[in-house]
């Protein structure tokens, strides 16, 4: 039909899809080729038609062992163990490190160059359950939303520049007066409801869902890096929001990891501050336009 596709070359690497989208009108999603400002080559998946298209997908926060606590895999947060000599952890959020694959991004963690190299105005999330294959995450998907409040303009651009605004690091503040930017989200798959459903019942008096949250504290100091669906008013929020730093005080080390203290009253268990299996067992997608 004339227009560009993958197995044409025809046209100069972008940096994001959605320079893909307004320079060579690509409209189907897919897997395409990118380069970073530095020359960096990386492959990524687009989201050429959510509200118009455009999403790169930079990141996906999988947890692969909820009882190992910040062990192997344990990337967003930290794979050293919980201790109090690591604050900080791994430092994904904030540094250059790079891993995994965009087809395994619900297999394992991932993090690709346009995590830091992309200048975005908004984030889409997708949380889809583990093993989904690529060609069906939008369908699979639990839950789906973005944001379109340019929020990201007002912190550098990407989450690498928040997070050097909002280290994600314990003991760098406290619940809530520390709590880190917010943004209002809208819903392309599921509802307030939905994400109600996904958490413990014991949480549902800390959060209000329609949010994306960064940098949060809990009552012990620990630093968690993502609160996606959620604005978080209480100080138990290592039972739903995902990522952090290396040091976890409360019990330590056993809310230490991808998803924190998800499992804090068993397994997916939905009991108490435990979140459901549904939401324990999915990766969190993470795009930027
Ligand atoms: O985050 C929950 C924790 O702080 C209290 O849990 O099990 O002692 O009631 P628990
Ligand atoms: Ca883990
Ligand atoms: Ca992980
Ligand atoms: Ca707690």
């Amino acid at each position: 039909n004339g227009c560009p596709d993958k197995h044409d070359h025809h046209y100069n690497l972008t940096r994001s899809c959605l320079e893909l989208k307004e320079k060579y009108h690509f409209t189907k999603d897919g897997v395409h080729l990118f380069i970073t400002s530095n020359g960096e080559l990386y492959q990524a998946f687009c989201d050429m038609t959510t509200d118009g298209g455009g999403w790169t997908l930079i990141a996906s926060v999988h947890e692969n062992n909820i009882l190992g606590k910040c062990t192997t895999g344990d990337r967003w947060s930290s794979q050293q163990g919980g201790n109090a000599s690591s604050p900080a952890g791994d430092r994904s959020w904030s540094n250059f490190a790079t891993f995994g694959c965009t087809e395994g991004a619900t297999s394992d963690d991932l993090k690709n160059p346009g995590y830091y190299d992309i200048k975005a105005s908004d984030i889409s999330i997708w949380h889809v359950p583990n093993d989904t294959p690529l060609s069906s995450w939008k369908d699979a998907a639990i839950l789906r939303y973005h944001t379109k409040t340019n929020f990201l303009q007002q912190y550098g651009g990407n989450l690498y520049q928040l997070f050097h605004q909002y280290p994600v690091e314990y003991n760098k503040g406290k619940c809530p007066d520390d709590n880190g930017p917010l943004s209002h989200i809208t819903y392309d798959f599921g509802s307030d409801e939905k994400i109600q459903q996904l958490y413990g019942p014991l949480s549902h008096n800390e959060f209000e869902p329609g949010y994306v949250q960064f940098r949060v504290f809990n009552n012990e100091k620990a630093a968690l890096a993502m609160c996606s669906g959620v604005k978080y008013n209480g100080c138990n929020s290592e039972h739903v929001c995902i990522g952090g730093g290396g040091y976890f005080p409360e019990a330590s080390p056993r809310q230490c990891g991808d998803f924190t203290a998800f499992d804090w009253n068993g397994v997916g268990t939905h009991q108490s501050w435990s979140a459901s299996k549904e939401v324990t067992e999915a990766a969190v997608l993470i795009f930027y336009r």
